[in-house]
């Protein structure tokens, strides 16, 4: 939903050459950095595919075999916490974890893996997080679409030259997701991964098209070109298959907001509803087919298809229906969308009625659905309307909610702050903690 400009940041990296620095990676397969850690850290097995400098020293225990006791630091204590291993997976209108209920409560974070930090911010920024009551954070890679380049130039996950392109596992691309996986798994948080997004900002959808099919395609030639939906497969493996084992991921998510139009292109007129539940239903079953492990939701902002409806959000002439979307078999959970009600007048009534209309659908599928970005840009009314929808997100049982966005306080200064942003001690902050307790107790 929102739609600022990314900070030019500057990048961070931990060295890909000699040594590892604390929490970064450090074996693993198809790693081809480091294998050995800075003093005072242990290369620590997490599964086949990553290993992680973990504090410690190779003469005492190591964290794996003997978690500390103290939970002083908690980036120490929860390292091999049982909340750390298994997937989550659904029952019914709930998610659950090893037999439990998992309660899905957090913030979204797209910065984390694409803002250059360094993993002592990285782990700063998960701590603000995990403090506020979070078990979940969502949309990391693509909310903008950030990852699909054409020049290979600070922290990019997808690289296009002509029309073939490469995913970058680099300590510059996908290295990123990695170290932000192993530092939430320390903070006991697991991860939403969008994996692309449909609007422009920096990629998206659009350059699928512009590459493989030339410049002026609509917007949803990329939910119905045969080419285009083979290379936007590739990339989904490439980069599902490199994580099916992670349990620090909660769910891969298909698309950022997708719609019939892109945020500077526009959509043909054949373009409905249909159009993108046939692309859902396509892209939801092949991800289930090369990874058994993970939860597959889409990231659409949620808009019904109730036709001559008046209300934009519910007319469907976004190209979204919900209900229809949420009915895939291969579709877990249900997502929805609400950033400044879309201008709707009475933004507090309107967004209430919204929680309660998608709770209602929820019931209906019996599958879990998350308010999964939520954000009000006028800050003198801002708690008090999160208060008011935290109340009816608890009273409908909808399943849980992310608020748009976490903000923390980094070496560098606050992170970047869009007019939405929450950072520990303000007033939206203490209302989410009062939440997080709220739902982790209604269950
Ligand atoms: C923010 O909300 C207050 C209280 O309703 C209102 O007076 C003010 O005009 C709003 N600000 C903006 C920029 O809309």
């Amino acid at each position: 939903m929102i739609r600022s400009t990314l900070l030019v940041l500057a990048l961070s990296l931990p060295s890909v050459f000699g040594q590892s620095p604390e929490w970064g990676q450090c074996g693993g397969i198809g790693w081809t950095g480091a294998t050995t850690c800075v003093s005072g850290t242990v290369c620590t097995v997490s599964n086949a595919y990553y290993s992680q400098c973990l504090p410690g020293t190779a003469t005492t225990t190591t964290v794996s075999t003997a978690p500390p006791t103290s939970t002083s630091t908690a980036t120490t204590s929860t390292a091999s916490s049982p909340a750390s291993t298994g997937f989550v997976t659904t029952s019914g209108t709930r998610f659950t974890l090893n037999g439990a209920r998992y309660t899905l409560i957090g913030e979204n974070a797209y910065w984390l893996a694409l803002g250059g930090y360094s993993t002592t911010d990285i782990n700063k920024a998960l701590s603000d997080i995990a403090a506020s009551g979070a078990t979940t954070v969502s949309r990391l890679i693509s909310t903008r679409g950030f990852n699909e380049v054409t020049s290979a130039n600070g922290i990019y996950f997808h690289l296009w030259s002509g029309r073939s392109a490469t995913v970058n596992t680099g300590a510059n691309g996908l290295g990123m997701l990695d170290t932000v996986i192993a530092a939430a798994k320390q903070h006991g948080l697991r991860l939403i991964v969008s994996l692309y997004s449909s609007r422009s900002d920096y990629g998206g959808m659009d350059v699928y098209a512009a590459q493989l099919l030339g410049s002026g395609q609509s917007h949803d030639v990329f939910y119905t070109n045969p080419t285009i939906i083979a290379a936007f497969k590739t990339y989904v493996q490439a980069v599902v298959t490199r994580y099916v084992n992670e349990p620090g991921i909660l769910a891969w998510e298909l698309v950022n907001e997708p719609r019939c139009s892109g945020s500077s292109t526009t959509a043909s007129s054949s373009c409905t509803v249909s159009t993108i539940t046939t692309w859902v239903s396509t892209m939801s079953a092949f991800i289930k087919s090369i990874d058994s492990n993970h939860l597959v939701g889409l990231g659409d902002e949620g808009f019904f298809n109730e036709p001559g409806n008046s209300d934009y959000m519910y007319q469907g002439s976004a190209g979204i229906d919900f209900v229809a979307n949420l009915k895939v078999s291969t579709i877990d959970f249900g997502t929805f969308h609400v950033g400044n009600c879309w201008g709707e007048t009475n933004t507090v009534p309107w967004g209430t009625q919204w929680i309660t209309d998608h709770a209602t659908a929820m019931t209906n599928a019996n599958k879990p659905v998350i308010l999964e970005e939520f954000g009000i840009s006028n800050s003198s009314t801002r708690a008090s309307t999160y208060t008011t929808w935290y109340q009816n997100v608890i009273s409908t049982g909808l399943t849980g909610d992310l608020i748009w966005q976490a903000g923390s306080q980094l070496t560098n200064g606050p992170t970047a702050n869009d007019g939405y942003a929450i950072y520990p001690g303000n007033p939206e902050y203490a209302a989410m903690q009062a939440h997080a307790a709220a739902l982790k107790a209604r269950g």
